[in-house]
């Protein structure tokens, strides 16, 4: 078995990545196949959205691979080209659509129902998100507790319904004309689950496979079948998926870049911006208290303990990092911190999260601030999805960044960032901003900006 993960579709890819463009990056030419297992609405709101950008609707507002620019040399030299200029990436209208779904909803259906975008927009890139349909999904319900769907795959084992993901991958591949592929999981988030032995090596991942143990959630076969084709992935939800050994050691095998896990968008992005602000400033911080209400499916998928588990491990694990309490005890030491999610149904996907941040100053004096962010769930996640495609297609494309695993430089977009094994992960907001663009001025050959800045008092 373990053969497998060097020939077929795998090396066909490969050729094509060696027609390199400069600084050791393979051009973007021809179309990007982009797979989505889950095709809810995140997915929805992220096809819809490119499809209107391409028609000229609407502007790709929260994209930094669309919008972005990066500063290149010292501060007088007026260069910061496009983020999209800088590097080649893979352009709008070069992207072609697939998912899986355990309902069988086109991509029109599938985002009336979630009610994210406004029927008039909807109505206006109608028949491509038509012709968009969900393939049978490998789904079982052990693992979210909350759906049930009928359009599923059976199979004999779960090494059979991997082989049926991988079918799907190359069908795909050769339907679309896609020269290149990429996968992002937007599927409903697991229960909770821990890293266990069958999870430590190719071996012991297929055997567990083939005897389909309980060991082996959905998300990590669509992963699975993903990087023995040789095709990137990365994971929107907090699933352990990709973050275990036999994933990483196949990514770098077969050249295909992982990243995840957790879509950075709300709550979360807002506290890795307000808690290295207290760092920073040397305040202290006694409590934080995050409650969220939200109606959407993904709400009604967290209302169960088990998956909500997953949820809270990612979104707690953030201020302990960024804090630093072993080195500040008596800022940061005795902290109680609580994350609340309430699946409320009135509210649909406008999530409303609320922080109580009591915090400390100057001789201990007391102080608190209050967040009420009225956010828009997959209005903030839809241009993370499509940063996340097209940088990870450019890492596939890089001959520094293709065999290197897991993509650290893309922690900007997530709630619990991927790192080499027994690394902590950066959590800042501006330190991931600074990593990412450090990443491009690298791959590009130009100087790393340190804002060191004694240069300008010579
Ligand atoms: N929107 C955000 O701000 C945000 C932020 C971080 C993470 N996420 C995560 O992104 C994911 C998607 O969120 P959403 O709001 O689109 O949820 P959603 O419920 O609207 O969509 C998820 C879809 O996945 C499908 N699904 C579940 N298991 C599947 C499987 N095994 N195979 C194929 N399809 C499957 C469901 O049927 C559903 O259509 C969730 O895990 C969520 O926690 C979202």
């Amino acid at each position: 078995m373990a053969q497998k993960i060097i020939r077929g579709d795998h090396s066909r890819m490969a050729k094509k990545l060696k027609n390199t463009a400069g600084n050791g990056i393979g051009a973007a030419k021809g179309k990007l196949g982009i797979m989505i297992p889950g095709m809810g609405a995140v997915a929805t709101t992220f096809v819809a959205g490119v499809e209107a950008v391409r028609k000229g609707h609407a502007k790709p507002i929260g994209s930094m691979t669309q919008m972005g620019t990066v500063r290149l040399g010292k501060r007088t030299e007026g260069r910061a080209p496009k983020v999209k200029e800088f590097v080649p990436l893979a352009g709008l209208n070069d992207l072609v659509f697939t998912g899986w779904d355990i309902f069988e909803d086109d991509m029109y259906t599938a985002a009336s129902k979630a009610g994210v975008l406004d029927k008039e927009l909807l109505d206006k890139v109608k028949p491509f998100l038509k012709s968009v349909k969900p393939r049978k999904a490998v789904f079982d319900r052990h693992y979210v507790k909350k759906l049930d769907g009928h359009h599923v795959k059976s199979g004999k084992s779960k090494m059979d319904l991997a082989e049926q993901v991988r079918a799907d991958i190359r069908d795909f591949h050769k339907t679309s004309g896609a020269d290149r592929l990429v996968m992002i999981w937007c599927g409903s988030t697991e229960i909770f689950m821990q890293q266990t032995a069958a999870h430590a090596s190719l071996d012991s991942f297929e055997k567990a496979l083939q005897k389909s143990s309980p060991e082996i959630a959905p998300s990590m076969i669509y992963a699975y079948a993903a990087l023995m084709e040789g095709v990137p992935f990365a994971n929107g939800a907090p699933n352990l998926t990709v973050d275990i050994p036999v994933m990483h050691e196949l990514s770098r095998r077969n050249e295909a870049p992982i990243c995840g896990k957790d879509f950075k968008t709300g709550q979360t992005l807002l506290k890795t911006v307000l808690a290295p602000t207290f760092k920073a400033r040397m305040l202290g911080v006694s409590g934080w208290y995050s409650t969220n209400i939200l109606g959407n499916r993904d709400g009604e998928v967290l209302d169960d303990p088990e998956s909500f588990k997953t949820k809270e491990e990612s979104k707690l694990s953030v201020l302990e990092h960024i804090l630093q309490p072993e080195l500040y005890p008596e800022l940061y030491g005795n902290i109680f911190h609580k994350v609340r999610i309430n699946y409320y149904p009135p509210r649909g996907d406008n999530k409303e999260g609320w922080d109580n941040i009591d915090i400390f100053g100057w001789l201990n004096y007391p102080m608190q601030i209050k967040v009420d962010f009225l956010c828009r769930d997959s209005i903030l996640a839809a241009p993370i999805v499509l940063d996340l495609v097209l940088f990870l297609d450019l890492a596939h494309r890089s001959a520094e960044l293709r065999d290197i695993g897991i993509q650290e430089w893309l922690s900007f977009y997530f709630k619990s960032p991927m790192t080499a094994p027994g690394l902590y992960p950066e959590h800042d907001l501006f330190i991931q901003s600074m990593k990412l663009k450090n990443t491009l001025r690298h791959l590009r050959g130009e100087e790393m900006i340190t804002h060191l800045g004694l240069e300008y008092y010579d």
